[in-house]
């Protein structure tokens, strides 16, 4: 059985290419809501209601387990979803906020994530569970997702637009940033150069995935052949809600695995309600 992983958009390729990395004998069903991209500028009722609609479609893909790899709907929806779900779920601030506190040496640790993100106060509510005395600054940067779907990974103007957006954190003295937005890692490179390189950069993607293979390991969920290929049963399937052909570019140029198809899913069509005794099984 499949791993569901799901996000607004292109994002959560940068988790799935790290559960590729960690675990290749697992098969891998993507959903990226790319109608409805961006999730972080609307509310957690919103969220909460695409995000249940997801976890409906990828049920009936027949996963084993869940990985919120979107960092706004872990932070508005993962509670719900992990109580209602029959299968495991696991989100990615939580992974990011312990590795960040891992790292810290001055305890001031920057998060940089979307509006929902930043207002949900998550990070800093589970630094603060691991590490009390942690000093927290948060900055949305709303620009980047934008700029990143639209392929501007090496551009003067998302230089320009990062720089600006880091320099309040830069100011707290911060020796730790976490890219608390799933499609942040795909501009690493323009991240780590605006905050200069005493920053540990850290990438939530690296740690969910770890986390994720421990839960699976500790319910013996754990794959141990990979998946023959060729067999008419491709080991990682992509499902979009919108522009399925643009999005299999793009996941090409993220994911070396050659993505041979995506395939474009009425997603409205699902139900939004909370999941139901019946389909909890
Ligand atoms: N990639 C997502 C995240 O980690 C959401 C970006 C968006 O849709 O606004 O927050």
């Amino acid at each position: 059985m499949p791993i569901g992983v799901f996000d607004s958009g292109i994002g959560g390729l940068t988790v799935a290419r790290e559960i590729m990395r960690q675990m290749p004998n697992e098969k891998i069903v993507y959903f990226g809501d790319t109608a409805r991209v961006p999730y972080g500028s609307k509310s957690r009722e919103t969220v909460a209601r695409y995000s249940r609609q997801i976890v409906r479609f990828l049920l009936e893909r027949k996963v084993k387990a869940i990985a919120i790899a979107c960092n706004t709907a872990s932070a508005y929806a993962l509670p719900e979803i992990e109580r209602e779900c029959p299968v495991p779920v696991i989100g990615v601030i939580r992974p990011g906020a312990r590795t960040a506190c891992e790292c810290t040496k001055n305890g001031r640790i920057g998060v940089i994530a979307t509006r929902a993100t930043v207002s949900s106060g998550s990070y800093t509510e589970f630094i603060h569970q691991i590490m009390p005395g942690a000093q927290v600054f948060a900055q949305a940067c709303p620009l980047l997702v934008p700029l990143v779907e639209e392929g501007l990974w090496e551009d003067p103007v998302t230089d320009e637009i990062t720089r600006r957006y880091l320099a309040s954190l830069l100011h707290h003295g911060i020796d730790t940033l976490i890219m608390g937005c799933t499609h942040y890692p795909l501009i690493r490179k323009t991240i780590g150069r605006a905050a200069g390189e005493t920053i540990s950069l850290i990438n939530p993607a690296y740690e969910t995935a770890m986390e994720l293979r421990s839960m699976l390991a500790d319910l013996n969920l754990l794959s141990d052949h990979r998946p023959a290929l060729g067999q008419g049963v491709p080991q990682y399937r992509f499902y979009v809600s919108d522009m399925a052909e643009q999005f299999q570019q793009f996941a090409n140029s993220i994911i070396k695995y050659g993505i041979l198809a995506s395939e474009k899913i009425d997603i409205h069509t699902y139900s939004s309600a909370p999941l139901s005794k019946e389909e909890k099984g």
